[in-house]
């Protein structure tokens, strides 16, 4: 008799068997708490400074996180010769900039997604790390989680027969009444950079190259898109990807085949650590599902793999290597031209 279809094995390494690397948080905002902790509690490596724009910002995150050195400016932080890494933490508006900095002092980089503002300045940022001989790596965490490692072998297999649709959605309510970032077009708001990056990272990981893009947007009084519907191709199969930042919506996300779909769902939506992938046949019923024991801390796969890659010289990680930020990039690119979003000064 044959064997029921399952899904394909993890091979994401242990975060806590990475090498120690010596962080540099750039920008203590919201998200760069959520990384300190993932650091300190989820990997062998350590923050061992931070630099704001306010001293009394850098002092108050340094205490928060148990974090030796504060700095009240990024130039300051990035001449700290006891950092290896630079974790740019700021807006998308800055990613450019701020990285270019730190690799101008002969930093590592991972830089917060969107990883900047369009092809144009992803292409400055990386140009640098390439003639700096550093790493340069985009924090889309959730293309580190082995969850994502499974669905993409999964595919790669044959598991699914032939992919016909790709679908993946990311709503939040974060708009009319969220942070500023979000809805000012000079610092880059709108669901695309914040949200909508996500679907298309994952569409990108499961397919490759997209082409063939159109897309629809709704804009805010200001200017940026609150809500986005994307469609894309690739050879036989369609990419589906929607985000809003005016909804909270399922943020589910499948890849549906002649064989069998998988399906991403589960507390920490389709990008989370938390997420289930389970293999479904064509008659509905679950034959394999996959989570990782241990969720918490999601964001330390990227900490430990950016660790691995600059211990063996690597100026990029494999999982998300410059051909998909580039890729990623082209298709939001493709998709503001087309929906009328511009952001000043980029
Ligand atoms: N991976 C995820 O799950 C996730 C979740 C949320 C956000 N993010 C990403 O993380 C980045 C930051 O988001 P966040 O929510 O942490 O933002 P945030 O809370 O506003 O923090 C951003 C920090 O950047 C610094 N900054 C530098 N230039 C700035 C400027 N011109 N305007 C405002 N702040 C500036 C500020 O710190 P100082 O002034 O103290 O230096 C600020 O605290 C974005 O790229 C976002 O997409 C990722």
């Amino acid at each position: 008799m044959p064997s029921p279809p399952a899904l394909a094995p993890s091979t994401v390494p242990d975060p806590m068997a990475a090498p120690r690397v010596r962080w540099g948080v750039l920008g203590p905002g919201g998200i760069a708490n959520t990384f300190a902790e993932a650091v300190r509690a989820g990997t062998r490596s350590e923050v061992v400074a931070v630099g704001s724009r306010s001293a009394e910002r850098a002092d108050a995150f340094a205490r928060r996180h148990g974090v030796t050195r504060s700095y009240g400016s990024y130039e300051e932080l990035v001449a700290d010769e006891d950092v290896d890494v630079v974790y740019v933490a700021s807006p998308h508006s800055e990613h450019r900039e701020h990285a270019l900095l730190a690799v101008a002092a002969g930093r590592h980089v991972l830089v917060e997604k969107a990883f900047a503002r369009s092809l144009r300045e992803t292409d400055e940022v990386l140009d640098a790390a390439r003639a700096a001989g550093v790493l340069a790596a985009e924090a889309m965490w959730s293309r580190y989680l082995p969850q994502y490692d499974v669905v993409r072998r999964t595919v790669a297999e044959g598991t699914l027969g032939d992919v016909a649709l790709v679908q993946a959605d990311h709503g939040q309510l974060l708009w009319p009444d969220g942070p500023r970032r979000l809805w000012d077009p000079a610092l880059a708001g709108g669901s695309l950079l914040d949200l909508g990056v996500y679907p298309i990272h994952f569409a990108h990981h499961v397919l490759g190259g997209l082409e063939d893009v159109a897309a629809l947007g709704v804009l805010t009084p200001e200017g940026v898109d609150a809500t986005l519907g994307v469609t894309a191709r690739r050879g036989g199969a369609l990419a589906r990807m929607t985000s809003t930042m005016a909804a909270a919506t399922p943020c589910a996300a499948l890849v549906a085949g002649s064989a069998a779909r998988v399906e991403l769902t589960g507390p920490g939506w389709f990008y989370g650590a938390a997420t289930t992938v389970r293999l479904v046949e064509p008659g509905g019923s679950v034959v394999d599902t996959f989570a990782p024991e241990h969720p918490e801390h999601g964001f330390r796969y990227q900490v430990a793999e950016v660790a691995r890659a600059v211990a063996e010289g690597r100026h990029e990680p494999w999982s998300v290597p410059w051909t998909a930020t580039r890729a990623v990039m082209t298709v939001m690119d493709e998709v503001r031209r087309q929906v009328g979003v511009t952001y000043p000064g980029e």
